[in-house]
């Protein structure tokens, strides 16, 4: 008796009719309009569908009128350090601009120009605030004290973008002990001292706050054309830091503390006065970091305005302990 041919015995074109057969229907599946489909393959498509609809949307709060909501800043209040200049002055001006009430903080005695000029800029009828405070980041105890300040006059503290840092341009071999205390004690520490005063004051006014922590591409990447291991590796160490601390903070315990989120931002070359010092050293710097990202150019601060709002938004309410990076490709080939 011939046998039937089994799973394992089957004649080649026996196989290719299975298999044209299959290729047809699974054509039939994506091809044929939907109303066309047997109701096998609706069924795939009403279980999708189903699935979906059991994830519940909810719709943005506030009123229709109003434009992408989730970055009105209106009634709220950051602190930025690092705000007497540059890209933290640069991005406490677009919170105030968003409606936010503003506290820069920065060692130097006077903000720059251009901090009077972003306070006249600013438009009554948006609702935010610019102040200015001198502060020494490196002081942990005048963090505790400036944070608990700032937070108690609304009884809220929602948000603070970690900008103080400082750079230093040295061969590995070369550089010397006070350098590298001064810029672990800054970029380190004293990152470490805000972004914990911030979140003890978010923590204490149950405020689901955003911290931002300026780290950069640099602690990612060694720099070419800038000898700098210690800034680069003070960077490296911001980005853990932050990953760290968002872990810690971020779940809502039962007496409604936390929720805090935690997130580092690592630009490429941004024309500051802190990158100037770097060309002015060395003005072939400047073509070597040109060339060296995919844009062919150094960006300017303004173009991280729409990041800081962002990320000290409820725009940004599902990310924390990740690294963003704004470099125009610089490390990405
Ligand atoms: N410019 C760039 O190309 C670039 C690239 C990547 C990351 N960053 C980072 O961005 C941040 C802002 O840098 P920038 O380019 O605007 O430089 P900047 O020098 O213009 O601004 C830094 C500000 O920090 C302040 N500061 C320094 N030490 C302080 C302290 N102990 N306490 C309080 N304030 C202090 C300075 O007075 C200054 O106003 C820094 O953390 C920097 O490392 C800059």
């Amino acid at each position: 008796m011939p046998q039937e041919p089994t799973q394992h015995h089957r004649r080649p074109h026996d196989l290719i009719d299975t298999f044209v057969s299959h290729l047809h229907s699974t054509m039939t599946l994506w091809y044929t309009p939907p109303a066309l489909r047997p109701t096998a393959a609706r069924g795939i498509r009403l279980l999708s569908t189903q699935s979906a609809a059991s994830i519940k949307r909810t719709p943005p709060q506030g009123s229709a009128q109003q434009r992408f909501r989730e970055f009105n800043l209106e009634g709220k209040v950051f602190a930025v350090t690092g705000g007497g200049r540059g890209l933290g002055l640069t991005m406490a001006e677009a919170l105030v601009e968003a409606g936010g009430e503003v506290h820069c903080l920065d060692l130097l005695a006077d903000p720059h120009e251009d901090f009077h000029a972003a306070r006249a800029r600013a438009n009554p009828d948006f609702g935010g605030a610019l102040h200015y405070q001198r502060f020494d980041v490196r002081d942990k105890k005048g963090s505790d004290e400036i944070m608990a300040s700032i937070a108690s006059r609304k009884h809220r503290l929602d948000g603070v973008i970690v900008a103080a840092g400082i750079n230093h341009v040295a061969t590995a071999l070369d550089y010397r002990e006070s350098d590298i205390q001064r810029i672990i004690d800054t970029n380190y520490k004293g990152v470490f001292y805000t972004a914990t005063a911030a979140g003890r004051q978010m923590l204490k006014h149950k405020t689901r706050g955003s911290i931002l922590l300026i780290a950069s591409m640099s602690g990612l990447i060694a720099n070419k054309g800038m000898n700098s291991s210690i800034y680069n590796s003070s960077k490296a160490a911001v980005i853990q830091l932050g990953r760290s601390l968002a872990m810690e903070w971020a779940r809502v315990d039962a007496q409604g503390q936390g929720g805090i989120r935690v997130n580092t931002l690592c630009p490429g070359h941004i024309v500051t006065p802190m990158a100037q010092m770097v060309i002015d050293q060395d003005p072939k710097t400047k073509e070597i970091w040109e060339s060296e990202n995919m844009m062919g150019r150094l960006s300017r601060p303004e173009e991280f305005r729409g990041l800081a709002l962002l990320l000290m938004s409820d725009a940004s309410s599902f990310m924390t302990g990740s690294t963003t990076v704004c470099d125009g490709g610089h490390t990405a080939w």
